[in-house]
């Protein structure tokens, strides 16, 4: 193993500073006297992105195999699936000379507008942080690192260089992080990608509690981070935070800048050693490992079409699917043909083998097609629906395959709305009155609204496949696999109902972060909105029953891991998987929290009568809150329920408990504490009810009207009096001995 140590004292202060930016667009730089190499990375994150030429135009890289996108990988619900696509690419990436695959891409789905939605997993951070591990781990294994990005709250494409996202301390905390956080536990990538954007006026790239204090502080990451291309705005504070990669060449201009202020004492010599150590790591753990991987395209073609099998979701069916192989069936549509794959920008995949599912079908007696609609349609064209129609109708079944064109869902703008072009619609109508066996196949990265809904038979949902999308859409569609993904979003009913309606893309200088916490369904439920299709719905061909949840304690302590098992059971007649959802609500914390929160998920296979048991385990996290008063994750003492569910509306099983809390703060009262809290807290409960007892009115008072003043309303004031409201009342003495007691009580941690 090469001495890093021993390296960083041999060289100057501009070859250490050299270190933290970039040769060129892919590669870090070199130092050729000490033989220092240089590595390169490359785009991510559903493929191989390699520009093996310098100054290649953004299509223009090696051609590669495109994986499904993260839109669709989450949609598998199964951590094991991420990881084996890792493995691909990462083996990809070991093949063709790559250091870093830049990815995975965890950004939360605030808007189902984001450009960028197609390339990110999920609305719910757990099963993000989790799906994302999977992916690093894959990719990992073959000695290739990954670039965790966009880190953080970088959440619309509008603006995304500039705005900043005033986001609240527990949305932060419990959605924008916590994504990162699962990732980078669960994953422990080799690097860090920083956000363009700014978080409550600081730019990401430059914060140091959120760079070095959670990051590395809180979450234990070891390795290196590097910045967005192009994203750097102040090097010298950037450094100091904690961004030790600059990306791409700045041509040595931030270099020099890094330079001087070693030089005049402004940056601590030290932190550029640690950042010049933190870039050397990352170069010598790919250079000195020396594994050997083969790029077989083939192989990974075949591993890509599986993998988009199981991400596939089955939104509606009332029975037309699977489809019999021996009736006649019209495909409809451009993308029966030419699949959507992917969506546009960094992630943009050079492949050529992209076998449409009506190819995949080829063998299948009785396929016809109808061309129905073209991407290049200006609106909807009378002569191909009525053909369409007319087709379907002298058919037993008929297919469409729709969805967003390529421009709606690019890197670099986010979408208008949520409908698809009105020429498919019109055709999906058009097709569906003519024939009842009418399914929708859509093939997207983001919700679309489906105004034909109710006329169609089945929709499957394929969102953004990879180019494996048309085989596995075949294979789905004639029941060869039976359709097993979940949604990792809500569908919405209208854009009006989305939680960030209001205040998406802000001002073009900031956007408010309104919602809070209630993000995706934690929005929906909690507004007890109606939906399109509720997160974590997903439909097979058979059908699942679930039993006896137990759980391993019904009075948990903090600190305690909890144990939950159930039993689930295919008793339909076709081999099935069934993603299983695990919720947790809390009754207990005194203000309002998301109605339920995904706190686990297991996939299980069964065969027809098959039934299996699965265990899941919940620590402190599962139940807890950050608490920004208090700066912490924090258990609310009381009652939790927890829900095994095949949706997050579709709750099958509840078991509740009751948790004993989080160890109440040492702290000291000041003249701003309130009775209320005070009369909270175990350790000072006694004392301040006793006090209340003696000072409340009980009864009716005589002198005010019942309507005016009840005991309740005094009460209420009462424990929202700070302390000092009750210094004015009484002696100064006694109120110096009574705050004196109220500290010794609260120095001591609270008894259980
Ligand atoms: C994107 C990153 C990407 C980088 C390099 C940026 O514009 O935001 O996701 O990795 O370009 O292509």
């Amino acid at each position: 193993m090469t001495d890093i140590k021993k390296l960083i004292s041999q060289m100057t202060l501009e070859e250490k500073a050299s270190l933290c930016s970039g040769k060129d667009a892919w590669r870090t730089k070199p130092i050729e006297r000490l033989g220092v190499p240089s590595v390169m990375v490359s785009d991510g994150p559903h493929g191989l992105r390699k520009q093996a030429r310098e100054g290649a135009g953004q299509n223009e890289s090696i051609e590669a195999v495109c994986f499904p996108c993260a839109c669709a990988s989450a949609a598998s619900f199964d951590r094991t699936l991420t990881e084996r696509l890792g493995a691909a690419l990462g083996a990809e990436a070991r093949a063709e000379g790559v250091a870093v695959v830049l990815g995975p891409a965890v950004n939360h789905k605030r808007s189902p507008l984001c450009g960028r939605n197609f390339e990110y997993y999920s609305e719910d951070p757990f099963l993000t942080g989790e799906m994302a591990a999977g992916f690093i781990r894959g990719v990992q294994k073959n000695d290739v690192g990954t670039a965790l990005k966009h880190f953080a709250a970088n959440n619309q494409e509008f603006r995304r260089l500039t705005v900043s996202s005033e986001v609240d301390d527990a949305a932060l905390r419990e959605i924008y992080l916590a994504n990162f956080e699962g990732a980078v536990k669960g994953g422990k990538p080799w690097t860090v990608m920083g956000s363009y954007n700014r978080i409550n006026g600081q730019y990401a790239g430059e914060a140091p509690w959120l760079l070095t204090g959670i990051l590395r502080g809180s979450w234990g990451f070891d390795g290196m981070v590097m910045s967005d291309w192009g994203a750097v705005n102040d090097r010298v504070a950037g450094l100091r935070a904690g961004l030790e990669l600059q990306m791409p060449s700045c041509g040595g201009r931030t270099d020099a800048q890094i330079v001087e202020a070693v030089q005049s004492g402004k940056l601590d010599a030290a932190v550029l050693d640690r950042a010049a150590e933190r870039v050397l790591k990352m170069v010598y753990k790919y250079t000195d490992s020396h594994k050997t991987a083969f790029f077989d395209k083939e192989a990974d073609h075949r591993t890509a079409a599986e993998l988009a099998g199981e991400c596939a979701v089955l939104l509606k069916n009332t029975g037309v699917l699977p489809l019999d192989k021996g009736k006649k069936v019209v495909f409809i549509g451009e993308y029966a043909n030419a699949p959507r794959i992917q969506g546009g920008g960094s992630s943009h995949i050079n492949t050529k083998n992209i076998p449409g599912a009506l190819q995949a079908a080829g063998e299948i007696p009785g396929v016809t097609f109808a061309q129905g609609w073209r991407l290049s349609d200006k609106g909807p064209d009378p002569d191909l629906i009525a053909e369409a129609a007319e087709a379907a109708r002298g058919a037993d079944a008929a297919v469409i395959f729709a969805g967003l064109p390529d421009a709606c869902e690019c890197e670099g703008y986010d979408r208008a709305g949520l409908d698809l072009p009105e020429n498919q619609n019109a055709l999906i109508s058009a097709v569906a009155e003519a024939q009842p066996n009418t399914a929708v196949v859509l093939h997207n990265g983001s919700p679309v609204a489906m105004p034909w809904l109710d006329g169609v038979g089945a929709v499957l949902e394929m969102y953004l496949a990879g180019e494996g999308s048309g085989e596995a859409a075949a294979a789905l569609l004639f029941g060869d696999v039976n359709p097993s993904g979940k949604l990792p979003e809500t569908f919405p009913m209208r854009l009006q109902d989305t939680p960030a309606y209001l205040d998406f893309g802000g001002d073009g200088h900031t956007v408010r972060y309104g919602e809070g916490v209630f993000t995706g369904y934690r929005w929906y439920d909690a507004r007890e909105l109606p939906v399109l299709f509720p997160f974590g719905h997903g439909l097979s061909y058979t059908t699942f029953e679930y039993r006896g949840l137990t759980l391993s304690s019904e009075a948990p302590a903090e600190g305690e891991k909890l144990t939950v098992t159930l039993k689930v059971k295919n008793v339909g007649t076709r081999w099935g998987r069934e993603a299983v959802q695990l919720y947790v609500r809390d009754r207990a914390t005194s203000f309002r929290r998301p109605e339920k929160e995904l706190k686990g998920f297991a996939k299980a296979a069964l065969a027809p009568g098959e039934e299996k048991e699965l265990r899941f385990e919940l620590g402190d996290r599962a139940f807890a809150h950050w608490e920004a008063g208090e700066k912490r994750w924090k258990i609310s003492a009381g009652e939790y329920d927890v829900m095994a569910a095949a949706s997050s509306r579709d709750i099958r099983l509840t078991a509740s408990l009751r948790h004993g809390g989080s160890a109440p703060l040492c702290f000291a009262v000041d003249e701003n504490t309130t009775l209320g809290e005070l009369l909270d807290d175990p350790r000072t409960h006694g004392a301040v009810s006793l006090l209340l007892k003696v000072f409340l009115p009980r009864g009716k008072r005589s002198d005010v009207s019942d309507a005016a003043i009840t005991p309740e309303m005094v009460r209420a004031a009462a424990l929202s009096a700070p302390l000092r409201m009750v210094r004015d009342m009484i002696p100064a003495k006694a109120y110096d001995a009574a705050v004196a007691q109220l500290n010794r009580m609260l120095a001591k941690p609270a008894q259980k």
